[in-house]
């Protein structure tokens, strides 16, 4: 059976973020796209929280923001749904997950396949889920650090980009990890965004090859 291969486009790119919260990372990548380390735009900032700090920065920054209350729509497919034609609509070439605490359905994957990237806060396939800081250290690894990934069906699963690792230290609190974790997220999404409007990212099955 042949592999499927998937290469990023080399282009300008339309880029949608997907948030819940603070926002940190979105912040990472708007400021990497404003100083042109990016070759794209940021069109759309959505969240599924009203009161996402994350969504007042957008709108602050004079971005277009879109608030879709789950609550409104009686399954999560036609939750994803309306976010596809929302995406769709706006020509979105790359989703970018940034602290989005949903678990995507397949309706979504599958019409943004090889176009939606996760930033996760451990080194995967160790570490998924919720509260992977505290685990990290619970567990006594002596490295953590963080991911960025194509968002597959299998939650924090799909295929890896890039990866920084940090050293756990004997004295560290879920706090103190996740602060020095964070400023390797906010320095690896935003090259991978980098890296994919450039064309420089080929997917075969599960293993992600960069040029260069
Ligand atoms: C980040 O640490 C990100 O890695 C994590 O949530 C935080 C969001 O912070 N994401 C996940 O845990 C996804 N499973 P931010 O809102 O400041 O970017």
């Amino acid at each position: 059976m042949s592999e499927e291969i998937y290469r990023s486009p080399r282009k300008t790119g339309r880029v949608a973020i997907l948030l819940s919260g603070r926002g940190s990372n979105f912040r990472a990548i708007d400021d990497a796209v404003r100083e042109g380390r990016i070759d794209a735009g940021i069109v759309l900032v959505l969240s599924n929280k009203e009161d996402a700090p994350g969504l007042r920065t957008a709108r602050e920054r004079g971005l277009e923001t879109l608030c879709l209350d789950p609550k409104l729509f009686a399954t999560r497919e036609d939750y994803d749904a309306e976010i596809v034609r929302r995406l769709e609509e706006r020509n979105v070439d790359l989703v970018c997950l940034a602290g989005y605490m949903r678990i995507l359905t397949p309706v979504l994957c599958r019409a943004f396949k090889n176009r939606i990237m996760n930033i996760h806060p451990a080194l995967l396939p160790s570490f998924p889920g919720l509260h992977v800081q505290q685990k990290a250290i619970d567990w006594g690894v002596r490295f953590s650090g963080c991911t960025v990934h194509f968002v597959a069906e299998e939650v924090d699963m799909g295929p890896i980009i890039l990866q920084a690792a940090v050293p756990v230290l004997r004295d560290d609190t879920e706090e103190t990890l996740s602060a020095r974790i964070l400023v390797e997220e906010h320095r690896i999404y935003p090259e991978a965004l980098r890296l994919f409007f450039e064309g420089r990212i080929e997917v075969r099955g599960r293993r992600v090859f960069i040029d260069g």
